[in-house]
């Protein structure tokens, strides 16, 4: 029986992968495209139809004139296949349709990709006809599930209180720290509207505006280099709420996402763990882990405080183990040697853990006994493990040994459980730039904590930089979802981070000047958060790439084969925007 009534009409009564073998003896019509043809004899043929939900088999006297992806209508009499021919791999496996009439609605040229068989076939190629590569149950699936998603994630975020703002999309530019996308004025010859890369800044001036709580789906634009996780243009669920807490607004998204994942898998996350940022960089090398298996990485600073190993006397010395990992060949431990001096590191030990837990390493020889059985306890080894250790400055001991724990222990991403995690507590400066000016890990709006306050007036760089900041991320399967933070609503302490960034309050009132305006006006005290809904989406469905879950995406270039964008513009229509081009445009 057709599940929903609103599948009904004027052309069709049922959908055609919804008819059951309890359908038997109706009469029914449904309309689709033929999925296959096959010729049984000369005046029995089957035709498979297929639409959203599935296919049906229907048998007819000939299908001479049925060729792949016509649009049919079919109106015929569900009958009970015998039971040497039921299919049980189909949902309509049962049942047959019998007594058909078949209306061709549509005639198709050859179809140029095939649905549902995407080996071999060149990206380009398919997105070029992605409007047929749709119809496929794969992309069925991701695009309904991703309408499941927002729906869960509106609802959510209307009963807790949160109103749905549009916010424009020419503007001037977010600093959110990727490029802007620039639309050039026609009114304003030789000046440029921004893209939105987020709407931070209008978020921000609605709470100025008293809207309380506010959320949007909003699409965002950022021009920077696309993988896997990344388009020009994705979707947010963006939120920002007054007279909140940090822990008020890690509940409100927890709830979103709770819903979310529960339309899509009928499981709801529990709790979400929390770690510190500094815990996260410390267990796991990466400031997004991937908790879904462990090989933490262990400090071994102590365990050759006195080493006379050379290559093991710097500041930091660390190592991870993995389990049974002692099998590798000369060969792959010289290729993880390889990949870890790509990332940094100015060489890698391996060590394998031999069954009276004795080492056999090129570098054994030049540890003492006692190294080698501290670094054994400390580790947990095991006879069969394979032992990596790094020594360098902290940073990048935890930054080489966290890719290498990911390089051996970590499932494809969209394998096993939905790991959420909050990282909390970011510092809030990542780093120094070239002129020793601190670059702020979030944004600039970013509440630092306040136990930390004191130490933004302090003129040494090494003290900065352990500042924390209000900010936090979700992070599910070592994918960043989103990140978010309490807000700077106090202009004093603006001012200090602007001065602190080296942004001059010149520089400040051009860029930010409406902003910091508006904060003169009474601005409640406010936090948000953003996370990205395609990264969600694919989670959710078992996508490794956000290209899956978006109806029209960008190619790894960025371009769109199927529209030809981006292209050319006509020279009138650059004169009127006052537009000349270079000679040679790269
Ligand atoms: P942020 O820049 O961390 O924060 O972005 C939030 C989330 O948006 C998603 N995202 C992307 N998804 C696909 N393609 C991209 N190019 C891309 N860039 C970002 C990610 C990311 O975690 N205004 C702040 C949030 C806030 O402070 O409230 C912001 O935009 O999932
Ligand atoms: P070397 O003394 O440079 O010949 O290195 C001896 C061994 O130690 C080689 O296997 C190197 O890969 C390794 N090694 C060198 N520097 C480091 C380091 N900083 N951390 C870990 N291993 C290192």
């Amino acid at each position: 029986m057709t599940h929903n009534p609103n599948a009904i009409t004027a052309l069709r009564s049922d959908l055609a992968g919804e008819l059951r073998a309890d359908d038997q003896g109706r009469r029914v019509a449904v309309c689709g495209w033929i999925n296959a043809r096959r010729e049984h004899s000369q005046h029995l043929a089957f035709i498979d139809v297929r639409d959203h939900t599935g296919v049906v088999q229907c048998v007819v006297d000939n299908a001479h004139d049925l060729r792949s992806e016509y649009v049919v209508r079919v109106q015929a009499t569900v009958t009970r296949r015998a039971a040497e021919t039921v299919n049980p791999n189909l949902a309509t496996g049962e049942i047959e349709l019998k007594d058909c009439e078949v209306e061709v609605l549509a005639r198709s040229d050859p179809p140029p990709i095939q649905i549902d068989a995407r080996a071999g076939v060149d990206e380009n190629h398919r997105l070029r006809y992605r409007y047929i590569d749709l119809r496929s149950e794969r992309m069925q699936r991701n695009l309904r599930a991703r309408a499941l998603v927002n729906s869960a994630l509106r609802a959510a975020m209307q009963r807790q209180g949160f109103v749905e703002v549009e916010t424009p999309f020419l503007i001037a530019s977010t600093p959110e720290g990727a490029r802007d996308f620039v639309v050039p004025s026609r009114h304003s010859p030789g000046q440029f509207y921004a893209l939105p890369q987020s709407p931070q800044l209008f978020k921000q001036l609605a709470m100025v505006g008293g809207i309380d709580r506010y959320y949007q789906i909003a699409r965002c634009l950022r021009d920077e280099d696309l993988r896997a996780d990344r388009q020009f243009e994705f979707t947010q669920l963006d939120a920002e709420a007054s007279f909140v807490s940090q822990d008020d607004v890690l509940a409100f998204i927890t709830e979103a996402v709770g819903d979310a994942t529960e339309v899509v898998t009928s499981e709801r996350t529990g709790e979400i763990p929390r770690l510190t940022w500094l815990e996260a960089m410390e267990r796991f090398g990466s400031d997004k882990p991937d908790i879904r298996f462990g090989m933490e990485l262990c400090d071994l600073t102590e365990v050759f405080a006195t080493t006379d190993f050379n290559a093991f006397k710097a500041p930091s010395v660390k190592g991870i183990c993995e389990p049974a990992g002692a099998t590798k060949t000369r060969k792959q431990l010289d290729e993880l040697t390889d990949k870890a001096k790509q990332w940094g590191a100015k060489g890698l030990v391996w060590m394998k853990v031999e069954p009276d837990l004795s080492l056999t390493s090129p570098v054994a020889k030049f540890l003492r006994d006692d190294e080698k059985q501290a670094l054994v306890a400390r580790l947990g080894a095991e006879p069969g493990d394979l032992v990596l250790v790094v020594a360098d400055e902290l940073a990048r001991a935890r930054h080489v040994l966290g890719l290498l724990r990911l390089e051996l222990g970590r499932p494809a991403v969209n394998e096993g459980s939905l790991s959420f995690l909050w990282v909390v507590d970011f510092p809030l400066f990542e780093g120094l730039d070239e002129t020793g000016a601190p670059i702020p890990a979030h944004h600039p709006f970013t509440m630092p904590n306040m136990a930390d306050l004191e130490l933004l007036d302090s003129a040494e760089p090494g003290v900065l930089l352990k500042v924390r900041s209000q900010a936090y991320d979700l992070t599910l399967n070592g994918w960043e979802l989103g990140s978010g933070s309490v807000r700077i609503h106090r202009p004093d302490i603006q001012r200090k981070i602007f001065d602190l960034l080296g942004i001059t309050p010149e520089e400040a009132r051009q860029k930010f000047g409406f902003l910091l305006d508006a904060f003169g006006y009474g601005a409640p005290p406010h936090a948000g958060f953003a996370f990205g809904i395609d990264r969600l989406v694919a989670l959710l469905v078992g996508e490794e790439n956000i290209r899956e879950v978006i109806a029209f995406p960008k190619t790894q270039s960025g371009a769109d084969p199927l529209t030809g964008a981006p292209t050319a513009i006509d020279p009138r229509h650059l004169d009127e925007l006052g537009l000349r081009l270079s000679p040679d445009p790269r």
